[in-house]
């Protein structure tokens, strides 16, 4: 008997009380149903994407009091890979520790794109881009549940920020919400197949997501099947929740408080006992094939040195380089000051749900001192006491000059990036700021590590020659930062986000944290990079960006570069340095619109290859299936709406190094409705010949039609272009509601390039 017909079968055994108790989970555990055996109806969760937080006692109210386990990377370092295959592998080690301690779902991906660059938990997203965090965050889920351990994908839809994220409501337009926010989703949902989904705190539209018609029914067109759970105490309307999806309240109302409420809500009609079968059925499936997966995965302890090694490899494929003017690599014979106290203390991960207490935490400087002969240490500053701020700062200034390098440990603050609040400002400490401006007018080979979840403002980045971007590199993130230094590895993270000058650049800035109860999505489809390429604003350093200690060329392989049967591009990328290394090819697509209206270029695929110094490799992308379409409001589907594109490969999204513009042939459009006007209806091909024929019995709207051509411009966009099919109707008696619709239909029934 498969898990579908088992838990029907289940579900005619209970009451109504029963069932309802399944509806439910205390803190971390669902409930079970007492007459049946708990382990076939219960299963037990734990957070999150960087390791697992796994309490020591059960109900400990202490969030950080969790048995040890290894503390990878926070997602917005290791989705700074761009390499799927290790994050597959990065969830199969998770998916073996959250085996070993019993935990049937991880709480992992959350993948909510960055909108703001204030968002508290930045750290603990992958990216701006849907399309990134999408092809990732699918690699996550797959390893994961590789290991029989079920993925629960978060936090769905539009939950950007901290602030006020248990009530904002969030309103953003159909397009923005589609192309920008769902998209992220989409792949995840429908190739991951996580086990469970979360939905989020906030509202969109007016309506808190756990009980979203509008968003949940996404799930349903993505023909997901699995368990949809609110976020911690976020279900609001039960009624309407489970009506549209909703399967699971964590933690919700146990015993009978749940029982007497699903009660009332079958006797008064507002729910039926099949609605509450359907969602209790997905939540005992899950917890029968949890249940045949403990039997069936052996929970041997694991290899935790292997584990913490395999933490400093994605260290190692995600810190990015972001300046170097010819300063690294050091030798190890040469004498180093390692200045800052977060050489001694480091920052490694964000805090909030996703805190792992971490196996074997390693220390910055010690990792430098096991590689560099001749390293030395000041701290520079305090991190705790800012009295002593001068005295340190003016210790390191005198002996900085001593040294060949000085390397500068900086960052942002522990309890500044974390769950509960955004950022106020993109700032790291000001005596750090001011330490490193005056280091650079001492020290011409200054390097700057620094520790941050999401950017962060740098006056001094003209100054400095070199700088490194740890990001919250985990446990091992020491050894691996100095690894890179020394030259042991070659760097090759690239920024999933932009750094942008100063805050107020961003296009969110005038649109966040919102008012008391609302946000508005002002900035549109227009996110990071989309924003600051249509702007050409400056900015510090670009989306897809990340230098390594080798250089690239980019060559077409084949005539052409883009091929649009097999939807691939096809390059040749040449290693011209003298170290091996890895680059991350890049492609982006932007429509070219015909009237004024500017389209965001978009990443469209990418792809990590390897190259050793001296050869090159041909490589071929897979373009993703939705490039050359947009989100249609008006159809409601996804489908092709231009005609003309530009296609752009490159190291990153400033640096294009061959583009190729694409055309189609046939015209294709978006719905044509009876407010669209005969300006923009004629730039599709054929619509001029298509309309004549249809205004054949209407002498007057073909006079318009005309009008459009006339010699005179003023007279063809006025009077002509500017006319809608209703606004004919009022000059031409003889076309009637029944004629535009017959019109409407028989001018998109001929195009039918939907998706
Ligand atoms: C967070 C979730 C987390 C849950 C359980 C909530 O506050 O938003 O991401 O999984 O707590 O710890």
């Amino acid at each position: 008997m498969d898990a579908t017909d088992m838990a029907r079968k289940i579900i005619k055994s209970l009451t109504i009380e029963e069932k309802a108790t399944l509806l439910s989970q205390v803190v971390w555990e669902t409930t079970g149903v007492s007459k049946l055996n708990k382990n076939l109806t219960s299963f037990l969760l734990a957070d999150k994407p960087a390791g697992i937080r796994r309490l020591k006692e059960y109900f400990d109210s202490d969030i950080y009091n969790t048995k040890p386990s290894t503390c990878y990377p926070s997602p917005s370092t290791y989705a700074s890979s761009w390499n799927g295959e290790l994050i597959y592998q990065l969830g199969q080690h998770i998916g073996v520790e959250a085996r070993y301690e019993n935990v049937d779902t991880m709480l992992a991906s959350a993948i909510n794109i960055k909108r703001s660059p204030l968002g508290g938990r930045n750290f603990e997203y992958y990216s701006k881009d849907p399309q990134l965090t999408a092809e990732l965050s699918t690699e996550f889920i797959r390893g994961i549940q590789s290991r029989g351990v079920g993925a629960c994908l978060k936090r769905f839809v539009a939950n950007n920020q901290e602030t006020r994220r248990m009530n904002i409501n969030v309103n953003v337009d159909e397009q923005t919400l589609n192309e920008a926010y769902l998209l992220a989703f989409e792949k995840p949902i429908k190739a991951g197949k996580p086990k469970m989904i979360m939905a989020a705190y906030n509202q969109v539209d007016g309506q808190f997501c756990a009980s979203n018609e509008k968003t949940l029914k996404k799930l349903k067109d993505w023909n997901y099947e699995g368990v949809v759970v609110t976020d911690c105490y976020a279900a609001h309307d039960l009624e309407l929740g489970i009506k549209n999806g909703l399967t699971l309240q964590m933690p919700g109302e146990t015993g009978k408080k749940i029982s007497e409420r699903i009660k009332i809500l079958i006797d008064n009609k507002k729910i039926n006992e099949d609605e509450l079968n359907h969602a209790i059925e997905k939540n005992l499936k899950f917890a029968l094939n949890a249940s045949y997966q403990r039997e069936k995965v052996i929970n041997t302890e694991y290899d935790r040195k292997k584990h913490h090694s395999f933490a400093r490899k994605v260290a190692e494929e995600s810190i990015i380089f972001l300046k170097n003017d010819h300063v690294l690599p050091l030798n190890k014979s040469d004498n180093v000051l390692v200045i800052g106290e977060l050489a001694k203390k480091t920052r490694f991960q964000g805090g909030g749900s996703s805190h792992v207490n971490p196996f074997k935490l390693e220390n910055p400087l010690e990792e430098m001192q096991k590689i560099g002969e001749n390293i030395d240490y000041l701290p520079g500053y305090s991190l705790c006491d800012p009295d002593k701020n001068e005295k340190l700062k003016q210790k390191a200034l005198a002996n900085s000059k001593k040294y060949d390098y000085v390397a500068v440990y900086a960052g942002v603050p522990d309890l500044v990036e974390s769950e509960g609040y955004d950022r106020k400002d993109l700032k790291i400490p000001e005596e750090q700021n001011i330490l490193i401006e005056e280091l650079s007018k001492k020290q011409n080979n200054l390097i700057i590590v620094l520790a941050n979840g999401a950017p962060i403002e740098m006056p001094w980045v003209n100054n400095v020659p070199s700088i490194i971007e740890g990001y919250l590199p985990g446990e091992a993130g020491a050894s691996a930062i100095a690894r890179i230094i020394f030259g042991k590895v070659n760097p090759s993270g690239r920024l999933a986000e932009t750094f942008p000058k100063k805050l107020e650049d961003n296009p969110s800035y005038l649109n966040f944290p919102g008012s008391t109860k609302a946000v508005r999505y002002a900035e549109g489809r227009f996110v990071g990079y989309k924003y600051y390429d249509a702007t050409k604003r400056e900015i510090l350093f670009p989306f897809g960006y990340g230098l390594t200690y080798t250089k690239f060329n980019y060559k077409k392989s084949e005539e052409k570069l883009v091929n649009l049967d097999q939807l691939r591009i096809n390059l040749t990328i040449e290693n011209i340095g003298s170290y091996d290394g890895k680059d991350v090819v890049q492609v982006y697509c932007q429509p070219i619109s015909m009237d004024q209206s500017l389209e965001p270029k978009k990443l469209v695929g990418f792809k990590k290859i390897k190259v050793a110094s001296g050869s090159d490799e041909n490589i071929s992308i897979k373009l993703d299936s939705k490039t050359f379409q947009n989100f249609d409001v008006i159809s409601g589907k996804w489908r092709q709406i231009f005609n003309e594109f530009k296609i752009f490969v490159g190291s990153n999204c400033r640096d294009i190094k061959l583009e190729q513009v694409v055309n189609f042939q046939e015209s294709s459009s978006s719905k044509i409705d009876a407010n669209c006007n005969l300006g923009d209806l004629l730039k599709q091909k054929g619509m001029y010949e298509r309309l004549s024929v249809s205004f054949q019995k209407h002498p007057k709207s073909l006079e318009f039609l005309e009008l459009t051509k006339d010699a005179d411009p003023i007279k063809a966009v006025s009077m002509g272009s500017l006319m809608t099919l209703n606004t004919l109707k009022r000059v031409d008696d003889t076309l009637t509601d029944q004629d535009i619709s017959e019109i409407i239909n028989d001018l998109n029934l001929k195009d039918e390039r939907v998706n």
